[in-house]
């Protein structure tokens, strides 16, 4: 019996999916536990790409089971769209389950999202515009609507009116926009869409107990990312969930004792989409390579992605939060032609060195990275399988994240397939 969760380390776009599809081969389910359709898991099996924003990455294999839990939120026409493309493409999606407590995003959710964001103006977030937010929101204000309350369209229609009454009011008076006809919102979700999820919704909880009890093995699945946690990341610069490994105990239903293992991903640079401080970001020549060489454009909303250099000091904090196992360095094949590559080991701050990342958001957004310099390997990795065959300097630079992190690194990516992945398990 394992539980094993992946979690993002940074703010996003680490290689979760990849990393997800690579344990899967050994689960019996993969969970996602919260998010929703913001995030983007890209798996590379052979020429075929899979781009996933809700179904949890272990899907391709048929022995797994993909579990949607009660921490997501599901926006179903994104999901139904995602079956039907992953069916079109062979995967069978029929054991999917999704549980009856994940809540569900409203064409209300979405247009709130896009109003708050016009409205901050200079100061907003860059969210994905996909409802996430407001849907945690009315989730907290417990006037959400679940999963299951699709199931009795009596239920659902009662609460879709009173919902509707509150969002039609804020997005009339507050953002002059026109009301949604809640009637057309109340076809779609029960005549489209519940006919296509009714077989797949079910009671998530018990089924990964009963699976844990029968010595079945599970594998977690973090989206976006331990800087995006709407609690420990850079808010208010972050997603309105708990991406952090302590989110999965929640988000699935799953106690802290069950947790056997926490893999953290970390990108060999750093990306970050959206608004919000980043120590290491670059620009100019190296940032261009870095977007060019890692297509570094968002999965979901094709924005280009901030690029930075890798910082240890935020993964310190990240292997703390999150109480990281292991960690798998992605990407690093990116840095290929580079002569010197950074690590960020510490801040300044008003003139003084910290080796922690500051509470106080202002000095956060103040800090300068100290970095270390690590040489280059210059030289090709993408056909690299084993760890004796890398370069020394790249062993030099995951060595000394090893070292500062505190971390056995026990995977590096090298390329975006699925057997671009070098295994250093028991070698570190
Ligand atoms: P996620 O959101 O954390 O699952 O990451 P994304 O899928 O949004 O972004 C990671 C991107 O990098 C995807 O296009 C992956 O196919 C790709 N990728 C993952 N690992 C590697 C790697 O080791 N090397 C290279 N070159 N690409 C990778
Ligand atoms: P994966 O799982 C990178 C970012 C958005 C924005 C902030 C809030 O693919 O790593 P939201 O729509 O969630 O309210 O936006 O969070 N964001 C992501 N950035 N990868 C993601 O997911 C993200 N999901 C949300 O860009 O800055
Ligand atoms: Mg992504």
């Amino acid at each position: 019996m394992t539980a094993t969760v992946v979690v993002g380390t940074q703010w996003g776009d680490e290689g979760k999916g990849k990393i997800t599809d690579r344990l899967a081969k050994k689960m019996d389910a993969v969970v996602r536990y919260q998010g929703g359709h913001n995030a983007g898991h890209t798996i590379v099996v052979g020429e075929e790409s899979f781009a996933l924003q809700l179904i949890p990455s272990g899907v391709l294999y048929p022995h797994v089971i993909p579990v949607i839990g009660n921490g997501v939120v599901v926006e179903p026409s994104v999901l139904i769209d995602e079956i039907d493309m992953l069916e079109s493409k062979g995967i069978d999606t029929s054991r999917l389950v999704i549980s009856g407590n994940a809540h569900l995003i409203l064409p209300f959710h979405l247009e709130i999202d896009k109003m708050v964001e016009r409205f901050l103006g200079k100061n907003k977030l860059g969210t994905t515009k996909r409802g996430i937010g407001p849907t945690y929101a009315d989730k907290a204000s417990r006037v959400g609507i679940r999963v299951q309350d699709i199931l009795d369209p009596k239920i659902f229609k009662e609460k879709l009116e009173i919902l509707g009454k509150e969002k039609n009011a804020i997005l009339a008076k507050v953002y002059n926009k026109l009301p949604l006809d809640c009637s057309e919102i109340a076809d779609k979700y029960l005549d489209e869409y519940l006919p296509r999820l009714r077989p797949l919704v079910g009671d998530t909880v018990t089924l990964l107990h009963d699976m844990l009890e029968s010595k079945k093995s599970i594998l977690l699945e973090g989206a976006q990312a331990t800087f995006l946690d709407l609690d420990h990341g850079t808010y208010p610069y972050v997603t309105s969930s708990n991406p952090t490994a302590g989110g999965a105990c929640v988000g699935a239903g799953i106690g802290p004792r069950d947790i056997t293992d926490v893999v953290g991903i970390a990108k060999a640079y750093i990306t970050r989409v959206g608004a919000g401080p980043f120590p290491t970001e670059v620009d100019g020549e190296v940032a261009d390579s870095i977007v060019d060489r890692g297509h570094e454009f968002g999965t979901n909303t094709g924005r280009r992605r901030r690029p930075g250099w890798i910082d240890a000091v935020l993964l310190k904090h990240a292997a703390r939060v999150n109480s990281l196992s292991e960690l798998a360095i992605t990407k690093v094949d990116i840095l290929d032609p580079f002569d010197v590559i950074r690590i960020c080991v510490a801040y300044e701050i008003n003139g003084e060195k910290v080796e922690t990342v500051p509470y106080h958001q202002s000095d956060f957004h103040k800090v300068k990275p100290i970095y270390e310099d690590i040489p280059g390997w210059q030289s090709d990795l993408s056909q690299i399988t084993t760890a004796k065959e890398l370069p020394k300097q790249a062993l030099s630079f995951i060595q000394r994240i090893e070292e500062i992190v505190k971390v056995p690194v026990t995977m590096v990516g090298v390329g975006p397939k699925r057997d671009q992945l070098i295994d250093l398990k028991g070698k570190s």
